[in-house]
């Protein structure tokens, strides 16, 4: 259980051009597809391979969504109105450890999808969200972790003002290679992202 526990299953505002809204099971097939890039799994732990494991995935997600744990949504193009119907562009997840002030954002997006600047859009709604929902009990922090061989990455944490903190120490085997750590903080001054 964590601090950041009792947030509704809903869809957030949309902001940025994008959707965000919890995963259903109508976006299995396609986040079973998203999972066969070497990139995305490259830089997963645990990639989703086939209906069996989409479903666990998704139960993880919705465990998660329950404990506070964990909030993931669905990211979609906004000027879709059908979201059942939307192409899946991506996906964003706000973390929640045992500490209540600092939290760790993640991300991933389908490779049709890449270099239209969707994981920093979704990467600043989430974040705002998060500072917003969570304030009260006390999420002063939200981290970015990447490894050092995933440029692009390191390019959302600069474009959405996630600060370079730290290098981190490879922890092999989930972590072979040597990590950075961005964070944002919530008093930080509001976010001007540079133009993609
Ligand atoms: C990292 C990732 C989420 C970036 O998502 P995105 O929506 O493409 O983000 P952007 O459009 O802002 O592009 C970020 C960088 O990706 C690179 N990029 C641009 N077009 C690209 C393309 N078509 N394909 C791959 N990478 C591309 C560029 O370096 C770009 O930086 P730039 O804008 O300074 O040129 C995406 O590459 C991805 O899903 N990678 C695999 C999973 C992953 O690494 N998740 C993060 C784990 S920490």
């Amino acid at each position: 259980m964590s601090d950041h526990q009792g947030v509704p299953v809903r869809a957030l505002p949309v902001a940025e051009g994008l959707l965000l809204r919890p995963f259903e099971e109508a976006d299995l097939p396609a986040l079973i597809e998203a999972h066969r890039d070497e990139t995305l799994r490259h830089f997963t732990r645990r990639p989703v391979d086939d209906a069996e494991s989409a479903s666990r995935w998704l139960a993880r997600q919705r465990e998660g969504w329950a404990a506070g744990s964990r909030y993931s949504y669905a990211v979609l193009d906004a000027a879709v109105p059908d979201t059942a119907g939307a192409e899946l562009l991506g996906n964003v997840a706000l973390k929640c450890g045992p500490l209540p002030s600092v939290a760790e954002v993640g991300y991933w997006t389908a490779a049709p999808a890449r270099g239209r600047g969707v994981a920093p859009r979704a990467v600043e709604v989430l974040t705002a969200w998060a500072f917003e929902t969570f304030a009260a009990s006390g999420l002063e922090r939200i981290d970015l972790l990447h490894q050092v061989d995933n440029e692009a990455s390191c390019r959302v944490a600069e474009k959405c003002g996630y600060r370079f903190e730290e290098v981190l120490s490879a922890l092999p085997p989930d972590y072979p290679l040597d990590g950075h750590r961005h964070a944002r903080k919530r008093l930080d001054a509001p976010q001007h992202r540079r133009p993609e």
